[in-house]
């Protein structure tokens, strides 16, 4: 996996504390959250949602809810009270939000959204269920890429990791050698997605965010998470929401 032939370069920054080590003008950054925010939202464009608002702040959820959006959040799992549901991908799904613009806040996946936009590179989200059209959106921009791994409050995730690992994987399969590593991180997730791939469901009866989804009651979501491109919609972050590339 590590060469340094190839013009561009992919980066894995397993966590937003590391976020200044690794952001970089001239790059695209495919942020990721596995379990469920980046999931949640390639499964709220799939559905015909029109525009997804990351919040960071309890203030910011209420501000959008008064002013009559809909309202998605969720803190360590639970349900904020001034939402109108929390973050499972099914809770976007339904019928009635096709059209509808969310304010959606989560523990960690919507910080990591706005801490990437900070930069001032293109922003586009990463999930199993969009990785063939995430990855190909990113390759053709002829960038160098940088995934950030939204993590569990900065802490390192197992499953956002698999999901870099995965996407390392593809890019530089797929690119036939524009794209390069020469980053540990990223050839690090990329081992680890060779070891969980045979599996992942398996394989993620090791992570902790699976546990605490479980205690939550929350775990019905697992084997959604993994349908690798199931859907090919590619969320990017314009303005100050992410949109469709399509529209
Ligand atoms: C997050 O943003 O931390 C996650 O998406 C939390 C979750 O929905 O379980």
């Amino acid at each position: 996996m590590y060469s340094e032939k190839g013009e561009y370069s992919i980066h894995v920054c397993f966590s937003p504390l590391s976020w200044p080590l690794f952001r970089k003008e001239n790059s695209i950054v495919i942020v990721t959250d596995i379990f469920r925010a980046s999931t949640a939202i390639c499964a709220a464009f799939e559905n015909g949602v029109k525009a997804i608002i990351p919040v960071e702040t309890i203030e910011e959820s209420r501000y959008w809810k008064e002013k009559g959006m809909v309202s998605a959040g969720e803190r360590d799992g639970k349900t904020l009270d001034c939402a109108d549901f929390g973050n499972s991908p099914f809770n976007f799904m339904e019928p009635g939000l096709k059209g509808k613009t969310i304010a959606m806040n989560t523990t960690n996946g919507t910080k990591a959204i706005r801490l990437a936009a900070e930069s001032g590179n293109e922003v586009v989200i990463g999930a199993f269920t969009n990785l063939e059209a995430v990855c190909s959106h990113a390759a053709m921009s002829r960038k160098d890429i940088i995934i950030l791994c939204a993590g569990w409050k900065d802490r390192f995730s197992m499953e956002d990791s698999l999901f870099a690992g995965a996407a390392t994987e593809k890019i530089i399969k797929d690119s036939e050698g524009l794209y390069h590593t020469v980053c540990d991180s990223a050839i690090a997730s990329t081992d680890l997605w060779r070891l969980a791939s045979r599996d992942p469901l398996e394989y993620i009866e090791k992570a902790a965010h699976r546990h605490r989804l479980k205690r939550l009651g929350l775990d019905d979501i697992l084997k959604y998470c993994f349908s690798v491109d199931s859907t090919a919609v590619v969320p990017v972050y314009r303005g100050d929401r992410l949109l469709s590339a399509w529209s």
